[in-house]
């Protein structure tokens, strides 16, 4: 959410920025700007919507001399998505100019204190607050960087900041409070970034920046302090990913290059992990003994996509494993009285690791001594700080805003634990515990075999694209992975979907249905509610509406029933959600595409959701 990128050293500024703008564009689209410094003045570039507009605005000049900048792409918070509300921001006189990703949350405060003093506010972001707050500070300091340390003491909520001077040309300062930023060390030349891909290619060595720390960073220095001013001592590390993780290798959209990747991924997902059916899961990083001795109960806290990836560890664990398991959203558990304790295993699924509220959850879980387990796809991510135990996706970069790879990778993963907890616990008997390894193994060449015939699945999508209201409807597990395929078309066709267990669309839905709709279902025909699912699309079909299936089943009833069917291979109905909602991210993909959506950047998302 919002994306922050700067550069200082003795090559041209403006590539650098726009370059690492375009590769967090995922992050935010609202509006884009860079500021650029050539050691006696700053100017600033700002344009509405998409970075694309920015470069309109560039293009007819020339930044030869500019050597340094600081550049942000905005999903707005405080503030429509105006030219005005656009980063970087000045304070009045011009002395500072910074961009930000985060929210101030006492910029009422500061704006009617700083109103006072005389200072002037044109746009209605909190940033401008921190803007003229820090100058303001500067003007009572020998230094900006001792500017900064006493204005971010005044600050409250999360902040990641690049902020320049022109009174001080040779360095920007880059300061992190809950919201993450990375400083890549180059030769003459460094870089800052809110995340990777912004220096992706340009620099292997890199310092993550800890909450509290603000980095005073030349074109051949970096000096980190602490927001009393002490010095930190920091770890250089190396970028553990390749400039070929956040290309599109030629796919129209990154959401089907990583959808297209799945089976790829999963082998990497499982590798070292399972490796045959009559050897023991290994989970390197999960504390499955510690666990097991003291826990009564499993709360499992993510958002979104992740959430539904909780959804399905619910059904498994407790299958599997005959240990109580709870789900909430994130945002939801942070402001409730809850009975999480010492006894209580914490699950946080994020792929980001970024997400403001799961954060914030894991946080509450970690102060009552919870043991606490991360499931993500970024190891360095925010979220990791907190982990006891760490269950590592290895999705590779997700650029798509609209996740596919990363859940389908955290399904296997949180199988893999259930498994593990099934086979430490003797929960599983042998036959079957081998039943469950041998068919995850087969998990890849399955993904293979369904995304082999995406073709059919866009010509079902080139059929319906056009209609206004899908119904999602499944049982047990798959309750999920109809929520999911609902989300996934929602977000990127902006079509109205909705998922349902099945069982519900008799009890209000089902009003809602007609010729013009469309019911997505998911049945396994090995499953015990296969005759009662049947029995819903039944109810569906008597009020006209049109049925899609997605199953393994060859019962000949279908081709009757159901107006078009999406076949998976055969699966036990335990595993059946990771193979189920494949077909539901292509079909979220091919009606999306044929609506001409913008399918990675769909409007009002970003990619990691930073604010609470
Ligand atoms: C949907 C999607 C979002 C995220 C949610 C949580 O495609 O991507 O719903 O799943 O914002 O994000 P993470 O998993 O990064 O915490």
């Amino acid at each position: 959410m919002c994306g922050i990128v700067g550069y200082i050293g003795s090559n041209t500024a403006v590539s650098v920025l726009i370059d690492g703008l375009k590769n967090l564009e995922y992050r935010g689209y609202d509006s884009a700007g860079i500021a650029m410094n050539n050691d006696s003045k700053i100017n600033v570039y700002r344009a509405e919507g998409k970075l694309s507009n920015l470069c309109n605005v560039l293009s007819s000049s020339s930044f030869d001399e500019y050597t340094k900048g600081i550049g942000h792409i905005r999903w707005a918070t405080h503030g429509a998505a105006t030219l005005d509300n656009a980063h970087p921001h000045k304070s009045n006189d011009g002395s500072v100019v910074l961009v930000h990703n985060g929210i101030i949350e006492n910029f009422k405060e500061l704006k009617s204190e700083l109103t006072e003093k005389g200072y002037n506010f044109f746009s209605q972001t909190d940033t401008e607050a921190a803007a003229n707050y820090i100058d303001y500070c500067y003007k009572s300091s020998v230094s900006l960087e001792e500017g900064v340390i006493k204005a971010v003491n005044g600050l409250k909520g999360a902040f990641a900041f690049c902020i320049m001077s022109e009174n001080e040309p040779d360095k920007i300062i880059a300061v992190r409070k809950n919201a993450p930023l990375i400083v890549g060390l180059g030769e003459n030349e460094n870089f800052i970034a809110s995340d990777i891909p912004a220096i992706i290619g340009k620099v292997s060595k890199i310092i993550y920046l800890d909450d509290g720390d603000i980095a005073t960073v030349t074109k051949d220095n970096i000096k980190v302090k602490d927001f009393a001013g002490n010095v930190v001592n920091k770890k250089v590390e190396t970028i553990a990913f390749e400039a070929e993780a956040i290309s599109k290798r030629g796919y129209k959209h990154f959401m089907l290059k990583e959808i297209s990747e799945q089976s790829d991924i999963i082998r990497n997902t499982l590798a070292e992990r399972l490796t045959g059916t009559n050897l023991p899961i290994n989970l390197a990083g999960v504390k499955v003994e510690e666990i097991l001795s003291k826990t009564k109960r499993i709360e499992i806290i993510a958002c979104g996509t992740s959430l539904h990836a909780a959804m399905v560890a619910k059904n498994i664990i407790e299958a599997f494993a005959g240990i109580p398991v709870s789900i909430e959203a994130a945002s939801e558990y942070i402001y409730r009285k809850n009975i999480t304790d010492a006894e209580t295993l914490v699950i946080g699924i994020s792929q980001s690791g970024e997400t403001a509220d799961t954060i914030t959850a894991i946080k509450q879980a970690k102060d009552k001594n919870s043991h606490i387990m991360v499931v993500t796809n970024r190891e360095d991510s925010s979220i990791v700080r907190y982990a006891d135990s760490l269950l590592p996706l290895r999705a590779g970069i997700e650029v798509s805003v609209a996740a596919t790879k990363s859940y389908t990778a955290q399904l296997v993963s949180l199988y893999l634990f259930a498994l593990k907890l099934a086979e430490a616990k003797k929960t599983v008997d042998n036959i079957d515990l081998r039943k469950f390894k041998q068919e995850l193994l087969e998990i890849p060449a399955k993904l293979e075999q369904i995304l082999s015939g995406s073709k059919s699945i866009k010509e079902i999508a080139d059929k319906y694209y056009k209609i206004k209201d899908f119904f999602y409807i499944a049982r047990g597990a798959n309750v999920a992975t109809a929520m999911e395929g609902a989300l996934k078309l929602k977000e990127i066709s902006y079509i109205n979907a909705n998922g349902y267990p099945a069982g519900e669309l008799k009890h209000g839905p089902i009003a809602l249905l007609d010729e013009n709709v469309v019911v997505m279902s998911v049945l396994m025909p090995n499953s015990s509610t296969y005759d009662k699912i049947i029995s819903n699309c039944e109810e569906a079909k008597a009020r006209k509406a049109k049925l899609i299936a997605v199953t393994s089943s060859n019962d000949e009833y279908l081709n009757v029933l159901f107006d078009e069917i999406i076949k998976i291979p055969e699966i036990s109905e335990e595993l059946s959600p990771i193979l189920a909602n494949i077909p539901l991210q292509l079909m979220a993909y091919y009606i999306s595409d044929n609506l001409g959506r913008e399918i990675d950047q769909p409007r009002n998302l970003a990619k990691s959701v930073t604010v609470e």
